[in-house]
């Protein structure tokens, strides 16, 4: 059930009462500026602070990094040896920005990239690894350059959990143990030691490792009881080496395909995976830059189509006695739009601007995964830089440049829900393009996030707050009324946060949103 709660307007009125009430909302308590004649529309919402969802998971704001186009050579891996400025090998802008905004767990290698990858091609001296053709993202050469140990380091300079991505369509449950042990076991075995004789005496403990990558696809072409049977096989070799507990991700449904998840549960006997994957891209018809309207609200209606996914698939986890706690993982997620061949051939592979209707979208996911948070466990956006719905651009693998994306600021935006508490939203509003909402708690604080994905109609909303009261409180907001507006090499600053009025008093709690915005308040409750 989704937790913005829609009600009819008899009952919102009778359920939020005084909020109906106009003198709830004394005019004068709004500077003219405000609540200007301007036509907009208004919307009455009821936070309510008193009925908690679950925790929002800062893995909600997670990412992946695959080897495709530039996203891990050229973007976040550029050598040590490269005239753009870096930190051992790392991109330093993009190292900076990525701290700036957190990262709580990095996803790697892949992607369908996973199901082809075999780690001991990335370890060692990087003169004597093979140079490998990536079969699935243009038969581009790879140099094993950025490998297991490279992936860690990443992840020890960003702060974040890492995620490694097994290979099951083309290797063997032996291939897979034996990258656990190399990089979970302390000390004295040969693998271990091989660890430290390239470098790390230190295990990487690496507790979340996903079994096979759409395995219905590019990583096997399986059906659903093919590939249980190869998850038993290949989980049952994966320990727990030196006491990293393993959380083992199994290759879940595309979309809401429910018949792949079932297929895969009944496969499954007494099996319990710790995360099921799913993947979920809303697509484009239009170059990213160039949507028509038509297109955009077409892509941005999708979006409940994303959050009725995430309800029917843990549904269907719930159906099994061994299903109910299983994590439900939006393994990847974004818009993915028409990516012309010009863009790939200058930048790489799914290189893909982020524009305003892209930070909408992300806004829109972003409000999903807080309504959901009770049926969610991770989410990792694709990607995190020159792939699809990327939080940082660069130039191409040879440019220096390096741009935080509009989905980026977006993002940025959510962070103060992290580790909060999410609350339940009343709206009268349940619309596939309507005002979209949530709200956590934490620490005295409410966070509330506001996406208004109408291009042509701003939005003035009045919130009731029950269970909390508020006093003074800031907002940002991320807003452009050009829907192709985007942060490019010559202005990288065209869509980025501001500071945004709100007035707030007690329980209520007003705010404007112009079309195409994404809006964040943190407010202190007592
Ligand atoms: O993110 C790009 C691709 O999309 C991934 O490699 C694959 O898992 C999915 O189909």
């Amino acid at each position: 059930m989704s937790m913005i709660v829609p009600v009819s307007r008899r009952q919102f009125v009778a359920g939020a009462g005084a909020l109906a009430a106009s003198s709830m909302f004394p005019r004068r308590m709004v500077p003219k500026s405000l609540w200007a004649a301007s036509g907009a529309a208004s919307q009455r919402v009821v936070i309510r602070a008193d009925s908690e969802i679950g925790l929002v998971r800062p893995e909600f704001h997670g990412h992946f990094a695959e080897h495709l186009g530039s996203c891990v050579y050229g973007g976040l891996w550029v050598g040590k040896d490269s005239r753009i400025p870096n930190i051992s090998g790392y991109r330093k802008q993009a190292v900076e920005y990525l701290k700036e905004l957190g990262v709580p767990v990095l996803r790697w290698p892949g992607g369908c990239f996973a199901d082809d990858y075999h780690w001991r091609e990335g370890i060692g001296p990087a003169a004597k690894r093979p140079k490998r053709v990536n079969i699935h993202w243009g038969n581009y050469i790879e140099d094993g350059s950025f490998g297991t140990h490279e992936f860690i380091g990443l992840c020890r300079l960003l702060n974040a959990e890492p995620y490694l991505a097994g290979n099951v369509g083309s290797s063997t449950p032996h291939e897979l143990r034996d990258w656990i042990e190399y990089c979970n076991f302390p000390s004295g075995s040969t693998l271990s030691d091989e660890r430290a004789a390239n470098g790390s005496p230190e295990p990487f403990h690496v507790r979340y490792w996903g079994v096979g990558n759409e395995s219905w696809g590019c990583g096997g072409n399986m059906r659903p009881e093919e590939y249980a049977r190869l998850y038993r096989d290949f989980a049952v070799y994966c320990r727990d080496f030196g006491g990293t507990e393993l959380f083992l991700v199994a290759s879940g449904p595309s979309g809401n395909d429910t018949r792949w998840s079932r297929g895969l549960m009944d496969g499954l006997g007494w099996e319990r995976p710790q995360g099921v994957s799913m993947h979920y891209y809303t697509g484009g018809a239009d170059r990213s830059t160039s949507f028509t309207v038509e297109h955009m609200n077409e892509q941005l209606a999708s979006y409940a189509k994303v959050e009725e996914a995430i309800i029917h698939q843990r549904a269907v986890l719930d159906s099994y006695e061994n299903g109910k706690k299983v994590g439900l993982i939006l393994d990847e997620w974004g818009v993915w739009d028409n990516i012309p061949a010009d863009d790939e051939k200058r930048y790489g592979k799914l290189w893909q601007q982020s524009t305003m209707r892209s930070a909408v979208a992300a806004g829109l996911g972003l409000n999903i995964f807080n309504r959901q948070a009770d049926k969610l466990y991770m989410c990792n956006i694709a990607q995190m830089v020159n792939v699809l719905q990327s939080l940082l651009l660069t130039d191409g693998p040879e440019g220096e440049h390096c741009v935080r994306t509009t989905t980026y600021h977006a993002f940025a935006l959510f962070k103060a829900h992290r580790s909060k508490t999410a609350v339940r939203i009343e709206t009268e509003d349940s619309a596939p393009l309507g005002l979209s909402m949530s709200a956590s708690k934490g620490q005295g604080e409410l966070a509330i996030s506001f996406v208004n994905p109408h291009h042509d109609s701003d939005l003035q909303v009045s919130c009731t707050l029950r269970g909390a009261s508020a006093e003074g409180g800031k907002a940002q907001i991320l807003h452009d009324a050009d829907w192709n507006a985007c942060n490019s090499f010559d202005s990288p600053d065209r869509v980025t946060p501001k500071p945004h009025p709100i007035q707030m008093s007690g329980s209520t709690i007003q705010v404007d949103l112009p079309r195409l915005s994404v809006v964040t308040a943190v407010v202190p409750i007592h």
